[in-house]
């Protein structure tokens, strides 16, 4: 159902939480595009089983279980990927976690401890990588954001810092990466009905007001309804593009 991008063939393609929700997703959509494709992520079963999946159908990707909130497990596995893989084409720093807490009850251990999966690890992929990308001479980065940046829900103020986080990484990363020929860009998604949202957020009666009040297109937002922009963004089809954060939302924020 996606297009073919011939570019895409044979790149290699890194993903932070690929095993599952919108990363299972990047995985297994890369894959099909070709690319070898590197995961990282805790759940290291259901990582093999993706693999195992894509193998059958002639495609590599390689798991790595890490907990990307260690800054030195994530950064020793990252070398350990460098000597053991190709240099990474495209980084999609993809891991997050989305809670919930009433104002700002939440301790500074949470607070901390969000941003280290949300944007700090983002921060050390990019880091630890970029130097071969520019020896490369050149490459795609994509984070994810949230449409929540512009919605701004009361109950997620620290998730919406983070994510506004992102947004600004991506954006004077992409300035100054520019010359090397490294795009920066963010996708910033609705609200996706993945596995986790479905088991621990979604209501019948938010998701029907979602959907059918909120959002401008009554669309139920699936991971398959970002994989189009990723794949744009990842392939030479938008080599003029960075510094952007494109919105997939069903026109829900008013971005
Ligand atoms: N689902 C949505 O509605 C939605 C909307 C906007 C933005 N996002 C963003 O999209 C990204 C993916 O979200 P999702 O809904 O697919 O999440 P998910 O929970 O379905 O998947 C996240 C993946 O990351 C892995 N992971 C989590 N913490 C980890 C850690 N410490 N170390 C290693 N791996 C870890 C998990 O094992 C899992 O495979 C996140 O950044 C999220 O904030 C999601």
């Amino acid at each position: 159902m996606f297009p073919v991008y011939p570019d895409l063939k044979n790149k290699h393609v890194l993903i932070t939480g690929g095993s599952n929700g919108i990363g299972e997703a990047l995985t297994r959509t890369f894959a099909q595009q070709a690319s070898e494709v590197t995961i990282l992520d805790l759940d290291k079963d259901k990582g093999l089983k993706i693999a195992k999946d894509c193998e059958n159908l002639n495609c590599k990707v390689n798991v790595y279980s890490v907990d990307l909130t260690n800054t030195s497990e994530l950064t020793k596995t990252l070398n350990l990927i460098k000597q053991e893989t190709p240099i990474v084409d495209v980084l999609i720093n993809n891991a997050g976690y989305d809670p919930r807490y009433p104002l700002l009850e939440m301790s500074e251990e949470e607070w901390n401890h969000l941003f280290q999966l949300n944007v700090v690890h983002y921060f050390i992929t990019c880091r630890e990588l970029l130097p071969d990308m520019i020896k490369a001479g050149g490459g795609s980065i994509i984070m994810t954001s949230s449409h929540v940046f512009w919605i701004a829900k009361p109950d997620m103020i620290a998730y919406n810092t983070t994510k506004a986080a992102v947004i600004g990484l991506v954006r004077s990363l992409a300035t100054a990466a520019g010359k090397h020929h490294i795009r920066v860009n963010a996708v910033a998604p609705g609200w996706i009905m993945t596995e986790r949202q479905l088991e621990q957020w979604v209501t019948p009666e938010a998701k029907q007001k979602t959907i059918n009040e909120l959002q401008s297109i009554p669309l139920e937002l699936t991971p398959d309804e970002l994989m189009g922009t990723y794949l744009f963004l990842a392939s030479e089809s938008s080599r003029a593009i960075t510094r952007q954060t494109i919105v997939v939302d069903g026109g829900y924020a008013q971005s």
